[in-house]
């Protein structure tokens, strides 16, 4: 499991950025799912689809066995409780295992504004990166999710295209942003 401190709060728990074990799974599982019910616009999946997982799934995705070739996700942690998550995945295929995407990234709203979703995510970033195998990281976020979009633009990501009516929930149709980051500078044909 890695650790990484990322603040002293004063009177606050210390702030955690943990890869889960597979135990813990029932955790990751509420936090997913607060996730999705509270902000629909921000995810392709839905809090009915993954409600209805089994349990081995919630296991696998801590395990990197479920859906994805390669998967790795993790979580910030306050006083033993779940407070964020960032993941990746990626295919193992000789054409796309170049690449790697980021999915998943939340954080409750009572830790917001502090600094830890970048921290989740420069941890994510650095994890990737010492896998070695990628030139590029990609994603996709809601055009209206500005927030996201500076915490993304602030770690290097640059907006290369707006897919139009991408995501339809609650009534509503979104556009998507596609974002990038080149992970690896001078590896392999350019992009
Ligand atoms: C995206 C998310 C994890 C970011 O966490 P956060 O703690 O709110 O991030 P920060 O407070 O560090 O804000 C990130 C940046 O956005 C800015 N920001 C915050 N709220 C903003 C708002 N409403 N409008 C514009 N910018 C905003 C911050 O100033 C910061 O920019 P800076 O680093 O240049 O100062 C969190 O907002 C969240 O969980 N949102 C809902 C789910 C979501 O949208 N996930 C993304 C899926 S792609």
């Amino acid at each position: 499991m890695t650790t990484q401190k990322v603040k002293d709060w004063g009177k606050m728990p210390e702030v955690s950025i943990i890869a889960l074990p597979p135990s813990r799974w029932r955790d990751a599982k509420q936090l997913r799912l607060e996730a999705l019910l509270a902000v629909p616009s921000a995810f392709a999946s839905s809090y009915e689809d993954e409600l209805a997982f089994p349990d081995e799934i919630w296991i696998a995705r801590l395990t990197s066995a479920y859906e994805w070739d390669g998967n790795m996700t993790f979580f910030a942690e306050v006083g033993g409780v779940l407070v964020g998550m960032a993941g990746a995945h990626w295919s193992s295929k000789a054409k796309l295992r170049h690449v790697a995407k980021i999915y998943g990234v939340y954080l409750s709203p009572e830790a917001r504004g502090q600094g830890i979703a970048s921290a989740l995510m420069r941890q994510l970033l650095e994890e990737l990166r010492s896998l070695g195998q990628f030139e590029k990281v990609s994603l996709t976020v809601n055009s209206e999710a500005s927030a996201a979009i500076r915490l993304y633009q602030g770690l290097g990501f640059k907006i290369i295209g707006t897919s139009r009516r991408e995501l339809k929930t609650e009534g509503r149709a979104y556009d998507l942003h596609i974002m990038e980051l080149r992970l690896l500078q001078g590896r392999g044909p350019p992009l």
